[in-house]
């Protein structure tokens, strides 16, 4: 078989001196390509299993392998997150002094791209989420919708494999949200990146390729999309 894109192995995160468990014995291994909704109550530990994926967090125990590298230092994971991993969050994170292009334009400065292809690349990447005429507005200027696009325009400027979205349309209306949902499932088709997104929206959630449901920081559940 195929090496996995990520896989958590027995993965523990505590937090507050060893009195929570945030995350208990979490094995997870996500395909190339594949869509995963990760569900669960408030409090279940998918945030904690988000930063996990994505080195933000380190676990206490256990092992994360990216790519079949296991990766275990906070450094290796900032060089990932330049150039393989783009994360979305709930509230977008957009700098409000910068332009759309401008947002967009921020992961390439870390990658080291010269400003010419940096402008063209963030184009690009706001032309897949349908902004392109946008570019030049300021978050403040746009609405929820536009401006988590702008987010997903930016999370994925890098080419990443592995595109991670916590909550992204948790602070959307239920049409801003089916479009967000369209346009990342869209974007894994076409660019082959990975999804990993969290959701407390069950609609969102059963059209990804398969469901991963979390309690008390363990993985109770995983139910692969009926065809
Ligand atoms: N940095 C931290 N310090 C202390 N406790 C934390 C920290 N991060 C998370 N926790 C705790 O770990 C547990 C899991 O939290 P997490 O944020 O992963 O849950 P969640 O499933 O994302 O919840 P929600 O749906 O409310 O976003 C909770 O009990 C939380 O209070
Ligand atoms: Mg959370």
């Amino acid at each position: 078989m195929a090496v996995p894109l990520l896989e958590l192995a027995g993965v523990h995160k505590r937090f507050d001196g060893g009195r929570i468990t945030a995350a208990d014995g979490v094995d997870l291994s996500v395909a190339a390509k594949e869509a995963v909704a990760i569900v669960g109550p408030s409090g279940s530990g998918k945030t904690t299993l988000m930063n996990l994926a994505t080195g933000l967090d380190l676990p206490d125990a256990g092992s994360v392998q990216f790519e079949g590298e296991a990766v275990g230092s906070a450094g290796r994971w900032t060089l990932l997150r330049r150039s393989r991993i783009g994360i979305v969050f709930q509230a977008f994170h957009l700098i409000g002094a910068l332009t759309a292009r401008e947002n967009v334009e921020m992961p390439l400065v870390g990658a080291g791209l010269p400003a010419r292809q940096r402008r063209s690349r963030a184009l690009a990447s706001l032309d897949r989420v349908n902004l392109g005429h946008r570019a030049d507005h300021l978050p403040a200027t746009l609405s929820g919708g536009e401006r988590q696009r702008v987010a997903i325009a930016r999370a994925i400027a890098t080419e990443p494999s592995l595109l991670v979205a916590d909550e992204p349309t948790g602070s959307l209306d239920s049409a801003a949200s089916e479009h967000v949902v369209d346009l990342l499932l869209d974007l894994v088709r076409t660019s082959g990146a990975a999804l990993l997104v969290v959701t407390h929206d069950a609609g969102v959630a059963e059209r990804m390729d398969r469901v991963v449901r979390l309690v008390d920081g363990r993985v109770v559940g995983s139910e692969t999309a009926a065809a």
